[in-house]
């Protein structure tokens, strides 16, 4: 019987079948080459909207794939969709996106880490979640964001993650952005891109990956950006419906939350990051940090 979840710990059960046993050994055994380009994210920060930018720099606005975890693919779910982590790609460098902390991601590349408030990632991951893995409406955000963002701290949640990357910044082969800065100002993150991949010359590239990484040009081709990939491959053996799907791409607003999270949540979520980040690196709040890295 496949069904959606409806509680937390059914969710948790179901997300642990997402990638196999076999499927973690071959993405950590993947070595880079010393010009790929890593997009390392905590999920719903931004991943989707940078391949497509990457993509569009490295091709000059290359749009001939179903979905763009086939031309930048996902390092933690390449076996299990059958792609081969050491092929070449459409365009030079090769790029990955990945989610795995600074602890687990393989070295010896380049990487594109982008951070994004954490109460805007909760709403983001939330609905991303509600309708694919979880029945809609079953579960609810409070619930979500205590249960399963904030309850186990483990290495691969927001905060730690955060922290993992951290101390990179500045190194001349990662590229620090944040999501709010991507939104202010597009064509300016894109020529960073294409700077630190070092595809600057090409402003004609610059010019039309600016454009098709607006948020109403992906949403205009929004099946390919919606992971329908993966729930193709992989909703059967998670014991999802096999057309339970979500997309990559919703509201696109920073901010979100501050409509729809309860005072609860806020005040959970800011006990956890004084915890957390404002313990171990002194600033108060997301804005802070923010401000420490602003371009
Ligand atoms: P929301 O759910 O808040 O809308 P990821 O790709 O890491 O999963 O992140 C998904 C989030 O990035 C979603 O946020 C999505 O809408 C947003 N996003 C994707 N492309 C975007 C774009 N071109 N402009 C702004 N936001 C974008």
């Amino acid at each position: 019987m496949t069904s959606r979840a409806t509680t937390i710990l059914e969710y948790k059960q179901k997300g642990s079948l997402m990638i196999t046993a076999q499927g973690a050994q071959y993405a950590a055994a993947f070595h880079p080459r010393p010009d790929d380009v890593l997009i390392a994210t905590y999920p719903k920060a931004g991943t989707t909207w940078m391949q497509q930018i990457v993509h569009g720099l490295r091709t000059g606005g290359d749009l001939d794939f179903d979905e763009i975890t086939e031309a930048v693919p996902w390092i933690e779910m390449a076996y299990d969709l059958g792609q081969d982590l050491t092929a070449d790609h459409a365009g030079t460098p090769r790029a990955f996106k990945t989610h795995y902390n600074w602890a687990e991601v393989p070295k010896g590349c380049r990487y594109i880490h982008i951070i994004r408030d954490p109460k805007d990632v909760a709403v983001s991951f939330y609905h991303f979640m509600d309708g694919w893995f979880l029945a809609p409406g079953s579960v609810s955000l409070d619930a979500f964001v205590k249960e399963k963002m904030v309850e186990n701290l483990h290495a691969g949640s927001y905060w730690p993650h955060v922290l993992s990357w951290w101390p990179h910044r500045g190194n001349s082969d990662f590229l620090f952005l944040c999501y709010e800065d991507m939104k202010a100002d597009l064509p300016g993150t894109v020529a960073r891109v294409a700077e630190f991949i070092g595809l600057e010359a090409n402003a004609a590239a610059i010019k039309l990956a600016t454009r098709q990484a607006s948020f109403d040009f992906m949403m205009h081709h929004g099946t390919k950006f919606d992971d329908h990939l993966i729930a193709e491959k992989r909703n059967a053996a998670c014991g999802l419906p096999l057309d339970a799907r979500s997309s990559k791409l919703r509201l696109g607003k920073t901010g979100d939350h501050k409509d729809v999270m309860s005072k609860a949540t806020h005040a959970l979520l800011d006990r956890i990051w004084q915890k957390t980040i404002g313990e171990a690196l002194g600033y108060a709040n997301y804005q802070e940090l923010r401000s420490a890295f602003a371009p």
